[in-house]
């Protein structure tokens, strides 16, 4: 199959918004917020991004670098915390309460396999949605860049219209199975369990996943409930779809690009990274110079005008 990335957008705001934004970083003591949501300019452009994804793109990459020039680690905060504001309702992503958290390996030990959430090591792979420790839905997932590994750490996305049409047509057992209920448990949140199916559809008819096998498989056994071999089938075919390179688009996202998606038709992961020896943390970091580690921001939004769900 040839790839079709034409489902992404890449969108640079105009110059003036860039110019505003670069000179931000200077200011660190004011409330570059609120200086940003009251930039007219500002708040049409990230509107425009959402609504393309009204009008037929699961995804957009906003991208704010001025002259391939990266902005400071604070504004790219700042302007990630207006974007989501404009966007709208954050959703709690864990049991502290936080609605924007910061995706950065804690550990090189950590593993997703023995407990560890994804966002919190450096593993790549495990093709998912996001919306999978809570239940209700939400709609628009955000990956904002602040800094880059040292090696690796590629974005993944695949479209799951596309792994739907696949699905249908070649592999209609599994579909059927992928279409009815499986556990699931809220790591990181709560220690209760829900069912759902992997694949549904929304209002418009248009097939919507839920899928991270680790977190799903961990909740058949705290469940007692052992995936049956059919169920185990029909997720090795998933799995097998979403790896093919054919069915995957893969690029770096730079410091200061936005990454919004509709998170339950755009699968996404990425490829396992180092970051650099002397890396710090991004809250520990202020005063060195040693680079950062690998980090992303994550806000997960509800959209209260969506029709999509
Ligand atoms: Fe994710």
């Amino acid at each position: 199959m040839k790839k079709n990335i034409r489902y992404i957008d890449f969108s640079r705001p105009n110059t003036n918004i860039l110019k505003l934004l670069k000179s931000l970083d200077k200011n660190k003591d004011k409330d570059n917020v609120n200086t940003i949501l009251s930039n007219k300019s500002f708040k049409n452009y990230v509107e425009s991004c959402k609504n393309k994804l009204k009008h037929g793109k699961l995804g957009v990459v906003l991208q704010f670098n001025y002259k391939n020039k990266y902005l400071a680690p604070d504004t790219i905060i700042d302007i990630t915390k207006a974007v989501s504001l404009i966007l709208g309702k954050k959703i709690v992503q864990n049991e502290k309460g936080d609605k924007l958290v910061y995706v950065f390996d804690r550990d090189r030990n950590l593993s997703i396999n023995s407990g560890g959430r994804y966002h919190q090591t450096r593993e790549g792979g495990s093709i998912h949605t996001d919306n999978v420790n809570l239940k209700i839905k939400w709609d628009y997932l955000i990956l904002s860049c602040v800094s880059r590994a040292e090696i690796g750490g590629e974005t993944i996305l695949v479209n799951g219209k596309e792994i739907y049409k696949i699905l249908k047509k070649k592999f209609k057992l599994a579909l059927s199975i992928l279409r009815k209920n499986f556990y699931w448990e809220k790591r990181g949140i709560s220690e209760s369990f829900y069912k759902s199916p992997i694949i549904e559809f929304n209002k418009k008819k248009e097939p919507t996943f839920r899928y991270l096998r680790p977190y799903m498989v961990s909740a058949h056994e705290k469940v007692k409930k052992p995936l049956s071999p059919l169920q185990l089938y029909s997720l090795d075919v998933l799995d097998s779809l979403l790896e093919a390179p054919e069915n995957q688009i893969r690029f770096n996202l730079s410091p200061g690009d936005i990454l919004l998606t509709i998170d339950n038709q755009v699968l996404h992961g990425r490829t396992s990274f180092s970051d650099f020896y002397n890396s710090e943390e991004i809250f520990k970091n202020k005063e060195t110079l040693a680079p950062l580690k690998r980090t992303m921001i994550r806000a997960w939004i509800k959209d209260s005008a969506s029709q999509r769900i």
